[in-house]
């Protein structure tokens, strides 16, 4: 039988499936990131599971070296396609497994890990590799879904009727909230900033323009800055600081 993290990787080969169809949603993680990171300087980033690119490129600026990992070559290809050519010498590309990537030379400033959680084998090591790659005083963005939110347990019925008809070929680990925050609680990490959106509804996109989705998604949910309903989301993207040792006891993870 095929490894989850091979079928991960055969599902995300074809990437106009994931792209066609969630380029609304990419937009608004897109600018959920740049709004999160707009008064910080970060110089060394990491983004994990970095898709087409869209949401770390972006980022990129003199001062700023920039990790694309995914351990699809294809998106990895678009990624690199999309390098603006003055910054070519920042970047830096790894097709591979983040639990098998070397990338302990240096800490990262930065590491952004977006749609990858519930595709992982063990969110819980994938969480600890993630935080050992960051600089203590560095900053995690992260985004999960809420699978036991009233939308989440919607999403997964649908999912579970769906799947019997075209299953992925792996199992979506269905994470609450609860779940994920404790996960994050065994390790140093505080948090600065957060947005809750939903999806719209499966099948939409069969009818509805991605610019009207995404225009949907900022109608009822807001911006970054004035996150509406958030109540009504379940997917969250969350922005975290590493403490230093000396403040472990200091500040809260809520
Ligand atoms: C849902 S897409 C998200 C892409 C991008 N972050 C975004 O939000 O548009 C998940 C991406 O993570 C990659 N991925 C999944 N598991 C991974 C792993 N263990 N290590 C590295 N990349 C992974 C997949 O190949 C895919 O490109």
């Amino acid at each position: 039988m095929m490894s989850k993290v091979s079928a991960v990787k055969k599902y995300y080969e074809d990437t106009q499936r994931y792209l066609s169809r969630r380029s609304f949603d990419i937009k608004v993680r897109a600018e959920t990131v740049q709004s999160f990171v707009e008064k910080g300087k970060f110089a060394r980033i990491l983004d994990i599971g970095c898709g087409d690119g869209t949401i770390s490129l972006q980022l990129l600026s003199k001062e700023t070296s920039l990790t694309l990992l995914d351990i699809s070559e294809r998106m990895l290809w678009i990624a690199r396609s999309r390098i603006p050519p003055e910054f070519s010498d920042n970047v830096e590309v790894v097709n591979d497994n983040l639990m098998n990537a070397q990338l302990e030379t240096r800490p990262f400033d930065l590491i952004i890990c977006i749609g990858v959680l519930a595709h992982t084998d063990s969110p819980t090591e994938f969480v600890a590799r993630m935080v050992s790659l960051l600089k203590p005083g560095g900053t995690l963005i992260l985004e999960f879904t809420d699978s036991f939110h009233f939308m989440g347990r919607f999403f997964r019925m649908v999912f579970a009727v769906w799947g019997l008809v075209r299953p992925i070929g792996w199992t979506l680990n269905f994470l609450s909230r609860g779940q994920v925050l404790k996960i994050l609680g065994k390790h140093h990490l505080t948090t600065r900033a957060i947005y809750r959106y939903s999806l719209p509804l499966p099948g939409m996109h069969r009818f509805f323009s991605q610019a009207t989705l995404y225009k949907l998604v900022r109608l009822v949910f807001g911006t970054p800055d004035h996150n509406r309903n958030a109540w009504m989301g379940n997917e969250y993207i969350v922005m975290l600081d590493k403490l230093a040792a000396q403040d472990s006891s200091s500040i809260p993870l809520k």
